[in-house]
Parts: C-alpha cells; structure tokens; sequence
C-alpha cells in the first residue's frame, strides 16, 4: 500500500515508481520479533562488508594492471605512490577476512537457532550459494597480486579439476585458458573477480525478499503470534544494527592500522615464479578447513568430491535436521553437538595451516615436524575432525530430530521478553508452530 509521504517530490516521484513505499514498508512497517539478539546484527554486517569490497576493489582495479608482466608491480605501486593506495589496499585485503569473519557468524547463528527450518529453507539455500559465490570471488581476488602463494594456489586448486574422470583435463585446460597457469589465467580472474561481486549482490537482494516473506527467526525459535511479540524495524533494529557496526569497525580497524599483513601470508610478497615451488602452499585461513578436509581423503577425486560436499551438505540441511523444535536453546543434546561442531571446524582450521607430516603432541601441547615424539599426526587428526564434520549433518542431527527429548518452548515471545515466562507449551504443541509445507 502507498504510503503517504508529506514531501511533495517523493509524493510525486512515487506515485509513478514506489520504490519508496516499498522501502518505507520494508524498514518502517516491518514487523520484527522483539527479542533479537545482538547475533542478528551479522546480517547487516555481511551487506556493509559487502558494499565496502565493491568499493575499494572499484578504486584499486583503478590503478591494477592484469598482465603477468606488471600485476605485482602495479600492486606495489598502489601502496608506495598512489595517495592512500596502502589504505584503499588494506581495507579490501583485510575486509576479506572480515567478511568472512562475519558469514561464518552468521551461518552458525543460523545453525544455532534452526533458522534453516521451514519456512526458511530456500532462505537458508539462497545463502549457501552466496557462500559459494564468495568463495569463487576470494579465490580469484587471491590470484590478482601475482605473489607466490598466488601463483601456486591458483595452479593447486585449478588442478584439483583434473580429477574429474574424462572431462577433468579439458576443464582445467579452460580454466587456464591455455597449458598452465599464466596471463590469460590472470585476465580472466579478474573479469570474474569483478562480475562475481556484483552477481553476489543481486543474489543478496533475494535473500531479503526471502527474509521478509516470513520475517526473522529468532532466539527462542517461535514464530511471532501478533503485534505483541514485534517492534517495528525503525528506528529499534536501526539503531542496534548501527552501534553494532560500530563496535565492528573498531575491530576491522585494528587490523588495516596495526596488523594490516597478520592474516596474509609473507610468501606472497614474493613475486610469483613458476619455476620455483614454496615449501608449503597454504590458503589464506578462511578456506583452511576445506583445505584439511580435502587433504585429509588420500584419493584426489574423493578429496575433492568431500570438500564439495561439506558445503553441499549445507544444501539438505533444513531435510536432514526434522526437530520441531527451532531454537537449539531448547534442545540439550543438540547444544552440546552443535558446540562440538563449533570446535570442530576450528581443529579443521588448524589441521589445514599445518603441514600434512607434523604431529600434535598432546604432552608439549603443540605443532610441530614429526620427529619422532609420541603424537597424533596432522593428517589423522584432519581425518577424525572430518568424520566428525560430516557425523554432525548427516547421522547425528537425523538422530536427534528422532530421539532427542526437548525442553518446554515458551507458548509466545512476549511473554519470556516480559518476564512472565510462567505458561509454557507442551512440546506436542511445537510442530503446529512451524510453518508445514
Ligand atoms: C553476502 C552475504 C550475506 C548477506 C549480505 C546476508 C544478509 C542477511 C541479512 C541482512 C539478514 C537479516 C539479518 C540477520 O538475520 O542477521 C539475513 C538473514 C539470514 N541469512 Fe544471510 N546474508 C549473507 C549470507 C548468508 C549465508 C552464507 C547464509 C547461510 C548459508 C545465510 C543465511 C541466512 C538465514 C537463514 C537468515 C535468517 C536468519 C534468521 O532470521 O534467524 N546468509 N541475511
């Protein structure tokens, strides 16, 4: 509906094209839960992580050149000549990770919270692809600056395509755009690195009209049973979601101006030489437990079908976990798997930093070359946290969605908000709060 604005151009401008209508429904009239928790600003973040990458990356491709011949050099020449070159730099490199910082929250708020379940399934998928999508984009963003690790990177994961029975060769041989990894390969990254983010933003776009189909899950899980348990978006989420940021930037800019090189590898500020192998190849940390994951199979073609299909498995999601109940607050055993998860991901994170013949010693409590000390090797421990990783999707969620006795849900949003969270459900009573298909 129309709404009626007092300025006269706008009253004019969107009479013809409502597009301010549409923003004022979605941000003035938009029913939110009450009880949104600072876990819900990661949203919000991950759209302004997104909108400062396509800006300084506009402004750095500016002054980048994509030729093997001057891509490295053109790279330092924005951070020695071009004025604030190392700053428009160091905020697309470390906005990177905090982009990813900022998904990864927000995917295992999601997970936390069942905000996968019905009715947000294709939510949930939609998300997963964006995911994908920004993985394909850092990726090829990590080859631009021609260092080392971008060279060898490149030609490891490009290759990992090979194993693709029939087709596989033919498959890297067009990635490349010729026999190895070299200009044509550089040109095409970054086309793709500067369409991809553009692609990204439009799927994001369907991601909030998928959101605001149903409106946000939130911590308790239950759907919103009338205007008691909503606030509007403006000004109440406005003014969250801003001090949040806040707080972010504080943090986002500890790391352009005091560890701007911390999360980055020093090999590549090596020029790239394909002659030369580093010792380690290693990418950049927010791939590292698909990397470990992918190392941790011996065969190449399975290593790379599992690495696919630890997201993939993400895709079935909402089918695979069949809880009535949302919140994983109201589910004990859930919780404790879930926090193992969590752990999980960060051993996988540590495996794929180290090199596959170190050995962990629980007696030093520590990582290093496998000299023959009692301990678990890099490469077992990988494998173990991948069975687990994979344990957690496909065995452990079904089961519980089956066996797992749940607390009492509250019977409305309002009433724990308002500390009247005396009258509860019954935990019959939960399926008919969920959205049924
Ligand atoms: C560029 C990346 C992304 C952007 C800009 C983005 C944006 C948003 C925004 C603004 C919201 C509403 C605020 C909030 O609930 O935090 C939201 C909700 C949601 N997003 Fe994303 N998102 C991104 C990536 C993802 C990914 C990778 C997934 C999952 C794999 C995902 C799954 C969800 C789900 C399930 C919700 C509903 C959450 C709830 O209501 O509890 N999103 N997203």
């Amino acid at each position: 509906m129309a709404a009626n604005f007092k300025n006269p151009v706008i009253r004019w401008i969107d009479h013809r094209l409502p597009v301010f209508s549409y923003l004022h429904h979605e941000a003035n009239e938009y029913p939110t839960p009450k009880n949104l928790s600072y876990w819900w600003n990661f949203g919000s973040l991950a759209g302004f992580m997104l909108l400062v990458m396509i800006v300084s990356g506009i402004f750095l491709a500016m002054q980048y050149t994509p030729h093997v011949d001057h891509a490295f050099n053109s790279v330092e020449r924005i951070m020695r000549d071009v004025n604030y070159g190392w700053l428009l730099r160091y905020i697309h490199m470390n906005g990177a990770s905090m982009f990813f910082i900022v998904v990864y929250i927000h995917i295992f708020r999601g997970l936390y919270y069942g905000s996968y379940k019905a009715p947000r399934e294709l939510l949930w998928q939609i998300g997963v692809v964006i995911l994908l999508l920004m993985m394909a984009t850092a990726f090829m963003g990590y080859v631009l600056p021609w260092g080392q690790m971008s060279f060898w990177g490149a030609t490891v994961i490009t290759n990992l395509f090979s194993a693709i029975p029939w087709v596989g060769d033919s498959i890297v041989t067009l990635l490349w755009g010729g026999f190895s990894v070299d200009n044509p390969t550089l040109n095409r990254f970054f086309s793709l690195h500067y369409l991809l983010p553009f692609v990204i933003l439009g799927v994001v776009m369907l991601h909030v009209v998928a959101l605001h189909r149903f409106g946000s899950n939130n911590p308790i899980g239950i759907d919103t049973k009338g205007p008691q348990d909503t606030i509007p978006f403006h000004p109440y989420y406005t003014v969250k979601d801003l001090f949040g940021l806040g707080v972010f930037l504080i943090f986002y800019a500890y790391w352009v101006f005091y560890a701007p090189v911390t999360l980055g590898d020093p090999v590549n500020f090596v020029p790239a030489n394909p002659l030369s192998t580093p010792e380690h190849i290693v990418p950049e940390w927010y791939f590292l437990p698909f990397y470990a994951i992918l190392r941790s199979i011996p065969d190449k073609l399975m290593g790379v079908i599992a690495m696919f299909a630890a997201i993939a498995v993400l895709f079935i999601l909402p089918w695979l976990d069949r809880s009535p109940v949302r919140s994983g607050a109201y589910r004990p055993a859930f919780k404790l798997f879930f926090w193992m998860l969590v752990f999980d991901c960060a051993i996988l994170t540590i495996c794929g930093k180290h090199a596959p013949d170190w050995i962990w010693s629980p007696f030093s409590f520590s990582i290093a070359p496998d000299t023959g000390q009692a301990g678990i090797s890099i490469i077992s421990m990988g494998q173990l946290a991948t069975t687990y990783y994979f344990a957690y999707f496909l065995v452990i969620l079904p089961l519980l969605s089956i066996f797992e006795k749940t607390k009492p849900v509250p019977l409305s949003i309002s009433r724990p908000v308002l500390g009247a969270g005396g009258a509860h459900a019954s935990i019959a009573q939960a399926p008919q709060q969920m959205e049924k298909f």
